[in-house]
């Protein structure tokens, strides 16, 4: 009787079991395969936009992403913070909706406002969707605790307060919206110059509170990284006007150009980068610098 009761039940169940238990895998495997994706994607990204360089302190043989890397700027030296998923030091406890914010808003999870020496100010016009796959990078590598060098900041730069002005002020927020009134190459430039590779960060003019001047997109800077200038990379650029965009996607790629000179001064670290995207990337790149308008007049010093 007991027996008979059972069997039923076991008929019933048995199917479930056997249809779950052969499921279970596919159910993981596609979970962790939509990660690797993500991860994946994220690399290239990551790739693109550098954050390796100013996260890791490759001058003194520091750890991938455990910060300290010294960037020497006129309103004083930051330090790269630790972004390894470590819990306490690095980002490990970290929502989406916190990486989000402080790439897209500049604001860390507590609440402070970050200088723009983190260039988020680029960084705020990538989609969610490219945030959220660096994320899914960052939090795939080893794991580094190494506390955050403070940074030196010279008065009165140093108030994180005084940022909430500047950015009503500069703060061109994303995410970034296509241009109708250019094709798909043009607006993929669009994305990877001004979101992701940053190029404008050293290659504009800044105005005396350190906002890029948008008037100058691009046009040069009398100050660049380390206090070097940095040349026009518009149509109004003594060299950019001459080369066809081959030869700039060839400059991407190979830190080449035309001449047989290779660049130097922070574009060789720029293009060890560049030279890891795909052609079309960096095609498009060259197409978008050579659509901008021409930048004529030479970069003025601020005061
Ligand atoms: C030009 C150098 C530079 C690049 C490129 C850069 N960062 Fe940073 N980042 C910084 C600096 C400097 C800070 C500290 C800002 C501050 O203290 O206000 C920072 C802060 C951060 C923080 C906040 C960390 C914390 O502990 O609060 C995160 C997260 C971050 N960066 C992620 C990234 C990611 C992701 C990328 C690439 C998409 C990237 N950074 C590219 C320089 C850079
Ligand atoms: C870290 C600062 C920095 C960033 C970011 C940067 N550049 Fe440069 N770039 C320079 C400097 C400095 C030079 C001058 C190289 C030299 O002195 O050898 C240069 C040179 C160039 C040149 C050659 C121009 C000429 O007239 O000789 C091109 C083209 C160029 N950059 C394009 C780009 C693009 C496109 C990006 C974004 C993907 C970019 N750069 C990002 C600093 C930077």
């Amino acid at each position: 009787m007991k027996m008979n009761a059972l069997v039923p039940f076991f008929v019933i169940l048995r199917p479930a079991v056997v249809l779950a238990a052969a499921l279970l895998p596919c159910v993981v495997s596609s979970a962790s395969a939509q990660d690797q994706a993500a991860i994946e994607r994220g690399k290239y990204l990551y790739t693109a936009a550098g954050c390796e360089g100013c996260h890791t302190d490759t001058k003194n043989k520091g750890e991938k992403l455990a910060g300290g890397r010294a960037l020497v700027t006129p309103f004083g030296t930051y330090y790269g913070p630790n972004i390894t998923p470590d819990k306490e030091h690095g980002i490990g406890n970290w929502t989406d909706a916190q990486f989000i914010r402080a790439l897209r808003d500049g604001i860390s999870p507590s609440g402070e406002h970050y200088f723009p020496v983190f260039p988020y100010t680029s960084f705020s016009k990538m989609t969610d969707r490219d945030m959220l796959d660096i994320k899914a990078y960052l939090f795939a590598q080893p794991a580094v605790a190494r506390a955050d060098t403070p940074h030196d900041i010279k008065f009165p730069f140093g108030f994180r307060f005084t940022m909430i002005g500047w950015k009503l002020l500069f703060l061109d927020k994303g995410p970034m919206q296509p241009d109708t009134a250019h094709d798909e190459q043009w607006n993929r430039g669009a994305y990877l110059v001004r979101a992701l590779t940053h190029c404008g960060e050293c290659h504009t003019e800044r105005n005396i509170l350190g906002a890029v001047r948008k008037d100058r997109e691009l046009g040069g800077s009398p100050v660049g990284p380390e206090g070097r200038s940095v040349p026009n990379v518009t149509p109004g650029g003594r060299n950019v006007s001459q080369w066809s965009e081959e030869e700039i996607a060839e400059l991407l790629s190979s830190g080449l150009t035309p001449d047989g000179d290779s660049v130097a001064n922070g574009m060789d670290e720029v293009v060890a980068n560049t030279g890891k995207l795909t052609e079309n990337d960096r095609m498009a790149i060259a197409v978008f610098l050579k659509s901008l308008p021409p930048v004529q007049l030479p970069p003025r010093a601020p005061n």
